[in-house]
């Protein structure tokens, strides 16, 4: 049994990557390993957030990890903020960083190429380590994310066998945990790009949106010219990617799916897509509205917090005494 840990940030509504990019293999974990799922409320404030929508946004993702399938009798299931050790084990970290690692980081290298460093938060640079405190905290050996983070769990991989040579054997080394095909969901409007919560609104799908803002989005997905229902990432970015949502949604595999849409055109295997798209995620809405609002969820994140706190303090003391900060 293998310690699995993982988290999705409130900095945005939950979208159909984050579902298949991870919470599909958080589902799928949870039945074998001792898994904590968290929703990291500390990242997403390495930008500008509303207060009042950061509140809500945190419970909602927290309700849709329910919805999803996330099992809390199977998996803990907490908010970051609620366990301080986070926070400190990423300060001990942070000083067994080096600033030359953080600035091969691509995900802050497109940001502040993008527009400058100004206005950027010293956080939103020190991040991975934050990320790397998440990971390390719980021994994780396995990390289930999308493609875009794993350089981040490498970089928590180095930093663990950096502490490990100097201190001693203190911490796992993590491994991430990654989809063949679904790893990157692609924007509907720009599929050269990953669909993210941030970007262009028509070409991501939401988990909590309407069905018919689903059906609009998906018949209004950008595909080619051809008309042929095949998988060609290189040459039909567009058909490639909603093939992958089509297969990850149903079960059914690209070639399954190549064969049934065989003599079909563009518009028929959309609208086919998106009704299966309202199929899917119907129920999920339903179940969230459910537990949204009750106590359940509330107990469920105090008893997630309770024992992810356990843990996590008891790991922050061995890595205290191990640097030498300790009085007796
Ligand atoms: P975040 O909140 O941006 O995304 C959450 C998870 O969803 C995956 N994902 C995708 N997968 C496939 N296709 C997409 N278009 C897509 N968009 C997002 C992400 O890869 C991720 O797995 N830094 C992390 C949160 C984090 C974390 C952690 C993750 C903080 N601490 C510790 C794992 C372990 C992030 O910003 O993910």
């Amino acid at each position: 049994m293998a310690n699995i840990f993982s988290g999705i940030k409130p900095s945005g509504d939950l979208t159909l990557g984050n579902y298949i990019g991870a919470i599909t293999n958080f589902v799928k974990l949870q039945d074998e390993h001792n898994c904590y799922f968290c929703v990291v409320d500390l990242h997403a404030i390495t930008v500008p957030q509303d207060r009042a929508d950061l509140k809500k946004r945190t419970k909602d993702i927290a309700a849709l990890y329910l919805a999803c399938g996330i099992d809390p009798k199977k998996a803990t299931v907490f908010i970051q903020s609620e366990v301080p050790a986070h926070t400190q084990l990423g300060w001990l970290l942070e000083c067994n960083t080096y600033i030359g690692e953080l600035n091969r980081m691509t995900q802050f290298k497109d940001k502040a190429q993008k527009n400058g460093t100004d206005g950027l938060t010293s956080g939103l640079y020190t991040y991975p380590v934050l990320m790397a405190a998440d990971i390390l905290l719980y021994d994780s050996n396995l990390v289930p994310v999308g493609d875009d983070q794993k350089q981040h769990v490498e970089i928590a991989r180095d930093i663990a066998v950096r502490f490990n040579n100097k201190y001693g054997e203190t911490f796992i080394l993590p491994e991430t945990y990654a989809h063949k095909v679904g790893a990157r969901i692609m924007d509907l409007q720009d599929p050269t790009k990953k669909m993210s919560k941030s970007d262009n609104d028509k070409g991501c799908i939401l988990l909590l949106d309407d069905p018919k803002i689903i059906h609009k989005k998906i018949m209004s997905a950008i595909t080619d010219s051809e008309s042929i229902v095949k998988f060609d990432k290189e040459n039909k970015p567009g058909i490639s990617n909603l093939l992958t949502i089509y297969s990850k949604i149903t079960n059914l595999t690209i070639e399954e799916l190549e064969g049934k849409f065989v003599n079909a055109n563009y518009g028929e295997f959309k609208k086919a897509l998106a009704d299966e798209l309202v199929t899917f995620i119907t129920p999920i809405q339903n179940r969230f509205n459910e537990i949204r609002n009750s106590k359940e969820l509330d107990d469920i994140l105090d008893e997630g917090a309770m024992i992810a706190n356990q843990y996590a303090n008891r790991k922050v003391q061995k890595v205290m005494k191990k640097i030498g900060l300790i009085r007796k």
